[in-house]
């Protein structure tokens, strides 16, 4: 047999990621990643708490979800579920391990990929880490249909860019002045600055009956007057001390105390977005939420390097 040359080998490499890459096209052209952030402008909202139990519920249910932490301050969804990690994605973006390294299997399946402690905002990255974390994504080989994106407080960088990358944002908030106006001055970049239209408004912690209907109208009713979006209620979560109990056993709620009254509403809101609609021309692949994230367009080069 001819020994290959070394021109040869590149051509060859090339030909296979492009085989590969035509797979993974098969693949996801059928079902789009659903991509869904979680936000919420003010801290101690329970974005995180929200997050990581639509996941569960969500793969409870039978999809393939990732969870991926994008608080970029603190580590959090490992510490709600109890995991131990040892990478994640600074190590990724730094090329120190692969994105199959970092993540790690939690409940029914669901793949988490911790975040960075103190890790750059992704707006910052230079081009060579845009390029080496979307190659990070699109060798991933994991089934995903639904990425439920866990962001920060506030309204960083690091919050607009996951948030406008995905293709539902579900806002978090509580019944105190201070997060409807955070809510609202999140809504309000994210529309005016941003070009995201539409809310899904989560009202979590309530205490009666008829609260979250009346906290969604009091954020329609300013939202309407002065901004041109459309926002839809998600629906309600009660504080329930049944979930601080949870957070203690580092369990999620839905599966330590499965019919407790945040349980039966997290799985309410699981089975509701599972019906959101991903948007029409939307790619199937990760990278491209990736690529939206970090506001770069992949040509032929860097994926197929
Ligand atoms: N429905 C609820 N009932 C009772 N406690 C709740 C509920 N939702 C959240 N909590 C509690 O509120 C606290 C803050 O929740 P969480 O960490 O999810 O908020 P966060 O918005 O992610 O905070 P941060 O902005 O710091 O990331 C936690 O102790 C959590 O257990
Ligand atoms: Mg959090």
């Amino acid at each position: 047999m001819p020994a290959i040359s070394a021109e040869y080998l590149p051509m060859h490499n090339i030909r296979l990621s492009r085989e590969r890459a035509d797979a993974l096209d098969e693949l996801n052209a059928s079902r789009p990643v659903k991509v869904i952030a979680v936000t919420g402008g003010k801290g101690g909202v329970g974005k995180t708490t929200i997050s990581a139990n639509l996941a569960v519920s969500m793969a409870a249910q039978g999809r393939d979800v990732m969870l991926l932490d994008a608080d970029l301050g603190l580590a959090n969804v490992d510490v709600i579920l109890g995991l131990h990690t040892r990478y994640h994605m600074g190590h990724v973006i730094k090329g120190e391990c692969s994105l199959e390294d970092a993540i790690v299997t939690g409940p029914h399946g669901l793949q988490i990929v911790p975040a960075a402690s103190g890790m750059k905002h992704m707006a910052n990255l230079s081009a060579a880490e845009h390029a080496g974390i979307i190659q990070a994504f699109s060798d991933l080989y994991h089934r995903v249909e639904v990425l439920v994106v866990d962001t920060a407080a506030g309204l960083n960088d690091s919050v607009t860019t996951f948030t406008q990358a995905a293709h539902h944002a579900i806002v978090v908030v509580c019944d105190e002045p201070a997060s409807i106006t955070d809510a609202y001055a999140l809504i309000k970049v994210l529309s005016r600055e941003h070009g995201v239209q539409r809310f899904q408004i989560l009202a979590n912690q309530t205490r009666r009956s008829g609260e979250g209907p009346d906290l969604f109208r009091k954020i329609a009713r300013v939202c309407d007057r002065f901004l041109n979006v459309s926002l839809e209620f998600a629906g309600s979560v009660p504080f329930d001390d049944y979930l601080r109990r949870a957070v203690q056993r580092q369990t999620a709620v839905v599966d330590a105390y499965p019919a407790s009254i945040s349980s039966i509403a997290l799985k309410n809101l699981a089975s509701k977005a599972d019906k959101w609609s991903v948007p029409e021309g939307a790619r199937g692949h990760l990278e491209f939420f990736v690529e939206r994230m970090v506001g770069t367009r992949i040509g032929p080069s860097t994926v197929l390097q």
